[in-house]
């Protein structure tokens, strides 16, 4: 999502004469769209505040002048503790307050003095973005629901990105339309907690992702939907039909199960057990038999024990996940876990992330091996490293190696797999059809 608000905030800023600079030290206005997920994250951005104080003052010494702005979580969270460690920071402001940001450049260039928003406007922030400018490789985001009600324990989202909020489903098939003209043949809806999508239909009453979906699907030029983040306890009838039904929607769903063992999931306040996300998954791929899954994984939760962390590993290997971003748990303030007895020391949690991680490396290289022989689609979207190569992204994400020429990039073709590799795979053109731009 942060990649989406960085290509909005472009966007609003794009009237005022602002466009992407190739380096920071070139830059007149430098933002820093920041995460807070995660200690490190966070932590991050004021190590990176530090480079850019020095690039401020050569500007400065030059006499020209360079903003700097820190948006997004760490904004939102810790906009007095910026002020207090990096006074040269002359904007910060919240996820929720970026359509603002042409008023505080106007006020940071004025008075010199730092422009402080990090409200949650009762006006949503999308009825004053301008359209989207411009689609990248093909593919762009669309966030479509913001924010979360769950309060999953040791989780910032809801205090930093506020509550549930769905777009009206008009707005999102404008955007989306938009976005195919501009050449996106590949949507991703976006939302903290996506299918629980509930935004007011254009007949009235409200639509279901599932419904969303199939409206999206319809649009001239959208070949290939994907939505992220999806939480377990909220995936209905109707999404999984969507799967059934929907030949545009990708067999490839990221759906974050973070613990394999019911005694963690209890404590992190999950709503589900281990034997719901398996019945769960079972139904998805009784839908869709071709149906791959990555999750999210947290190690070394508040209580964790060796058997607990063992369940997690039992779970990954019987679900079989492809894909996984997977953590060790990182304390956050304000968050009720970070008060929890016992605590996890963080040698146990390298060591269980380590032993994840082979885990989750052997399934992928095992899934990417039984795809050679298969034919999958293939959306060219960028030039090869090499001449006369196009990479692409299959159904799964992986990366997809052709001989090819330059007239493919924007299509999808299908392409038969040859070999696979560490991380990515390669293939021989099989047919090729062009994609409506
Ligand atoms: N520590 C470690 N990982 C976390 N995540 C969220 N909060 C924390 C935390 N405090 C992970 C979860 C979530 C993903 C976006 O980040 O796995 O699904
Ligand atoms: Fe955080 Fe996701 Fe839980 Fe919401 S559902 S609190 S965003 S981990």
């Amino acid at each position: 999502m942060n990649v989406y608000d960085s290509a909005r905030m472009a966007d609003v800023l794009a009237p005022l004469g602002y466009e992407p600079a190739d380096s920071a030290a070139d830059a007149d206005m430098v933002i820093l769209n920041t995460c807070h997920i995660r200690e490190k994250a966070a932590e991050k951005v004021f190590s990176e505040l530090g480079r850019l104080r020095e690039a401020k003052e050569q500007k400065n010494r030059a006499g020209e002048p360079m903003i700097i702005a820190v948006a997004g979580c760490v904004a939102q969270a810790e906009g007095a503790e910026i002020r207090a460690r990096a006074p040269f920071v002359d904007i910060v402001l919240g996820p929720q307050t970026y359509h603002r940001l042409p008023e505080m450049v106007a006020r940071a260039s004025r008075a010199g003095g730092v422009a402080l928003d990090t409200e949650f406007p009762v006006q949503t922030k999308f009825d004053s973005l301008p359209p989207p400018g411009r689609v990248e490789n093909h593919a762009a985001f669309l966030t479509v629901q913001e924010g979360c009600d769950k309060f999953c324990t040791f989780c910032v989202v809801p205090y930093t990105r506020g509550a549930e909020y769905s777009r009206p489903a008009a707005d999102v098939l404008d955007e989306a339309r938009h976005l195919a003209k501009l050449g996106a043949c590949e949507i991703t809806l976006l939302g903290q907690n996506v299918n629980n999508y509930h935004g007011a239909a254009p007949g009235g009453g409200d639509w279901t992702l599932g419904r969303l979906i199939r409206a999206v699907a319809d649009i001239d030029g959208i070949e290939r939907i994907r939505y992220t983040t999806s939480y377990p306890a909220d995936v209905d009838a109707d999404l999984i039909a969507a799967h059934r039904d929907v030949p545009q929607l990708m067999p490839f769903l990221h759906l974050p199960v973070q613990s394999g063992s019911d005694r963690v999931l209890a404590a992190m306040n999950r709503r589900h057990v281990s034997a719901d996300y398996r019945r769960l998954v079972d139904r998805l791929r009784a839908a869709k038999p071709d149906l791959a899954l990555s999750t999210d994984l947290i190690v070394g939760f508040p209580g964790e024990t060796e058997a607990d962390f063992e369940a997690t590993l039992a779970l990954v290997e019987e679900i079989g996940f492809i894909q996984s971003y997977s953590f060790k748990y990182s304390p956050r303030p304000g968050t009720p876990a970070a008060q929890m007895t016992g605590q996890v020391p963080d040698e146990v949690k390298a060591d269980r992330l380590a032993r994840l991680q082979v885990r989750l490396a052997t399934n992928q290289e095992r899934f990417n091996r039984a795809c050679v022989g298969r034919v999958l689609s293939v959306l060219f979207d960028r030039r090869g490293r090499r001449p006369g190569q196009l990479l692409g992204r299959s159904p799964y994400m992986q990366p997809v190696h052709v001989a090819a020429d330059d007239s493919l990039l924007g299509t999808i073709a299908d392409l038969r797999i040859e070999a696979s590799h560490a991380n990515s795979l390669s293939g021989l053109l099989a047919d090729t059809r062009e994609v409506a731009a």
